[in-house]
This record gives C-alpha cells, sequence and structure tokens, in this order.
C-alpha cells in the first residue's frame, strides 16, 4: 500500500462512492439519493486536499482536509441547486451548513476520513492520519481540528489514541429532527502540532 497526497482524476468517483457507503449517516439525509449525491460529490471534489491510501488496482482509503479556506470537498449553494432544484436544494444547504467548519490561517481541518470496509482494521486509517501530521509539521501548522459525531464511538476513540482531544461538543437537537440526522451531538476535536521551538518546549515540561 502507498500513501500519497492528492488523487488522481480517475478516482473521483470511487471516492465519492466510498464517502457515500463509509459516511452515509452525514450524507444520506442530506443529499438523498445516491445517483444524485454521487454527481454532487464528484463534481466538487478538490483533488489536490487529501491524502489517497492506494494499492496498485485499489483505493482503499481517502483522508480530506481543508486548509487556507480551501475543502476537499467545495459543495456551493449553486451546485446544491443546479442538482437538486431551488426548493430542495436550499433545505440541503441549510443542513450542509451545520457540518460545516471554518479553519483558521494555522490551522488543517480534516473533512473526513474513509477506509474501505474490507480495509478497516489494518492501520490504513492510522498511516492517512500519520501522514496528515507530518504535512502539518513541514508546513508549519499548529493544529488540526476534526469533527465526530456521537454514534461513532470507534473513530472517537481512533482519534484519542492518535492525540485529539474534544474541544467542543455542539447539540444540534432539534435540527437533527428536521434534517433526520441519526446523531444528537457533535464532538470538535484538536490535536495541536509541536513544530521548531515549541517541540522543544514540549519536551522540555
Ligand atoms: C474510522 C476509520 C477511518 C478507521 O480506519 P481504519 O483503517 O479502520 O483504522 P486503523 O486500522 O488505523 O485503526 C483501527 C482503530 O480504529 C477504530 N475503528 C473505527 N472504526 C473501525 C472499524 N469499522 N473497523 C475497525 N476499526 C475501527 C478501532 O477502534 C481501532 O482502534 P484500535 O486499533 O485501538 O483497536 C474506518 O474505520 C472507516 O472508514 N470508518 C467509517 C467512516 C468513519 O467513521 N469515518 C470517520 C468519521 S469522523
Amino acid at each position: 500500500m502507498e500513501i500519497t497526497k492528492g488523487l488522481s482524476n480517475n478516482n473521483k468517483g470511487l471516492v465519492a462512492d466510498l464517502f457515500l457507503n463509509a459516511l452515509g449517516e452525514k450524507f444520506t439525509p442530506i443529499l438523498g439519493d445516491k445517483i444524485r449525491a454521487k454527481q454532487l460529490l464528484e463534481s466538487s471534489i478538490h483533488p489536490n486536499n487529501c491524502f489517497s491510501a492506494t494499492t496498485d488496482t485499489e483505493l482503499l482509503g481517502i483522508l480530506a482536509f481543508q486548509i487556507n479556506d480551501t475543502n476537499f470537498l467545495s459543495i456551493t449553494f449553486n451546485k446544491i441547486i443546479s442538482v437538486y432544484g431551488l426548493i430542495n436544494g436550499i433545505i440541503k444547504a441549510i443542513g450542509l451548513s451545520l457540518l460545516v467548519h471554518n479553519s483558521s490561517s494555522d490551522e488543517i481541518y480534516l473533512e473526513a476520513i474513509a477506509v474501505c470496509e474490507s480495509a478497516r482494521g489494518k492501520r490504513v486509517g492510522t498511516q492517512l492520519i500519520e501522514a496528515l501530521f507530518l504535512f502539518a509539521k513541514e508546513n508549519n501548522f499548529k493544529s488540526i481540528t476534526l469533527q465526530v459525531i456521537d454514534i461513532n464511538p470507534n473513530a472517537k476513540k481512533l482519534y484519542e489514541r492518535m492525540g485529539f482531544v474534544v474541544v467542543k461538543r455542539t447539540r444540534i437537537w432539534p435540527i437533527n429532527l428536521i434534517i433526520k440526522f441519526p446523531f444528537k451531538e457533535v464532538f470538535l476535536m484538536k490535536k495541536e502540532i509541536y513544530t521548531g521551538f515549541h517541540k522543544y518546549l514540549r519536551i522540555s515540561s
């Protein structure tokens, strides 16, 4: 397996499928039917903002991130309207806005991570996150943030093992009832990245 930054164009459809299968709790209530959801996701991918785990023949996993206001998935209001029409589009745009996080200039926001079902539990996710840590250090970012939903304790455990801590909890009730999200609470987690001088301060303390 190889971890590389970016994504080849041929893989956009595979990523959309992977996200819809692995992150259905977030995407399906908002985007609904899979064909249109796939169309929207595929057309919204910014391929530089990710790390992909691949073999010669397969895409095993993907870690998507936002830096400097550029998202891996840039789902614009116009795109949503063009796929779902005006009224439905507005409702879907409101749902999506609940999951948006705007990162500061010294922060990387981990937008999404998904590993295909047959490859889970084999450290693919860990290696994708480690690749992001290295990228953050090399580019002097101070922190990495992410959001995880209350019904995904396994992913939360993985993030805690890798040094993320919960910094904010957001209850989305009663909006979850309107959007039909199966979760009620979202945790914002953060990992500090120690580079240069900060790194030595941490070791000596
Ligand atoms: C969460 C996910 C990316 C982890 O990737 P992975 O390659 O399976 O993870 P690793 O093998 O590196 O690490 C496994 C750890 O992840 C956790 N984990 C989370 N979901 C898991 C799953 N479905 N199968 C196996 N391990 C899982 C385990 O608790 C395990 O911890 P441990 O090593 O202490 O036992 C992957 O399981 C996945 O794609 N899940 C569905 C999508 C998702 O939940 N994404 C996160 C949204 S915030």
